[in-house]
């Protein structure tokens, strides 16, 4: 089958219902979709689980089933695939990739380490592999702070690669780790000026923003927190209206929730669109799924010898997180 795109490039028969195809493939298949809040909605309502990237890598390590189809980002279907060697791990669209991870290179990474011997390396899980290989311990923004906060407080510490996520944990905590010069392209993006013009029109709205944001934005968050953190903030709030400052697509899940609750997408910085989307994570289609359960491709691959090294510091993660009821 071709998956020269990156996906199964093969013709679909438009005559048929394709939700209730995914559906019944995935139950001849025993497989099982993750999907991440901010895939298309059509695809979270078709996933068994949806979560944010910390919950994904819970998720993986309890799945009993054959096949793991990762809706989201190569760089979470190689953690899945990481954490479950011995499972498929499929991807509808393996040219799904992530700013964020590639801002930072291996080989380039290495040389910081190298550069500043004696320093705990902690990575975002928004990286490669061969970046989780170099690294001590791996930390999502649900668990960050607390993962940060359990070393000792003269523990030197290299942090990557978002700049945006590693200066909110230095400020909170008072840690002055050493930061890898890197960021997301969606989560740059936000208008200051556009949040602050909707703040006027909706004045009792709450400001929810991800900590891969700039600094300007995350002062004006009433929340500052990981997809779900910002999401069970809006179901358990007394607001009834909410700006979003992450990815469009959790907006979805938010609604789905919360039905009564306005939510608000806050608009980048340029173009015209009111909401900012991930071209990455967008990349992922109805019909790209279908055709990924129905052929089994593609499927994400690691290396043994570099899945060896990566999964200490994800297990590294998980045993801490369980440690700390996150
Ligand atoms: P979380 O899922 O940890 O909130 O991260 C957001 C993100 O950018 C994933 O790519
Ligand atoms: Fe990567 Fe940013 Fe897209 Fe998340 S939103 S997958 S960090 S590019």
């Amino acid at each position: 089958m071709n998956v020269d795109k990156g996906y199964v490039d093969a013709p679909i028969d438009k005559s048929l219902n394709l939700k209730e195809e995914i559906l019944k493939l995935k139950k001849e298949k025993n497989a099982v979709i993750l999907a991440h809040y901010y895939q298309n909605g059509e695809i979270q309502d078709m996933a068994d689980y949806i979560g944010d990237s910390l919950a994904l890598a819970q998720i993986a390590t309890k799945i009993e089933a054959p096949i793991i189809i990762l809706c989201g980002v190569h760089f979470m279907g190689e953690t899945a695939k990481v954490l479950c060697p011995d499972k498929k791990v499929l991807i509808p669209d393996m040219s799904a990739g992530c700013s964020l991870a590639d801002s930072c290179p291996a080989d380039e990474f290495e040389k910081l380490i190298n550069d500043h011997p004696g320093h705990t390396i902690i990575s975002y899980v928004n990286t490669s592999a061969s970046v989780k290989a170099l690294t001590d311990i791996v930390v999502t923004s649900s668990n960050a702070r607390q993962i940060v906060e359990s070393l000792p407080a003269d523990k030197k510490i290299i942090f990557g690669p978002d700049r945006n996520l590693g200066n909110y944990i230095n400020s909170i905590t008072g840690r002055q780790m050493l930061l890898w010069d890197g960021a997301c392209h969606v989560h740059e993006q936000f208008s200051v000026s556009k949040i602050v013009e909707l703040k006027k029109e909706y004045p009792d709205a709450q400001v929810l923003v991800h900590p891969e944001c700039k600094k300007v934005v995350v002062m004006l968050a009433d929340k500052v927190g990981s997809t779900a953190a910002l999401l069970n903030h809006a179901v358990n709030s007394e607001c009834d209206t909410f700006i979003v400052a992450t990815e469009s697509g959790i907006l979805h899940e938010m609604r789905k929730k919360c039905p009564d609750k306005t939510f608000i997408p806050a608009p980048p910085e340029t173009g015209s669109c009111a909401c900012n989307d991930c071209n990455y994570m967008k990349l992922n289609t109805l019909e790209k799924l279908y055709k990924c359960l129905k052929y089994e491709q593609p499927e994400v691959m690691v290396e043994k010898e570099l899945s060896q090294k990566a999964i200490k510091p994800i297990k590294r993660m998980l045993e801490i997180s369980e440690k700390l009821g996150l």
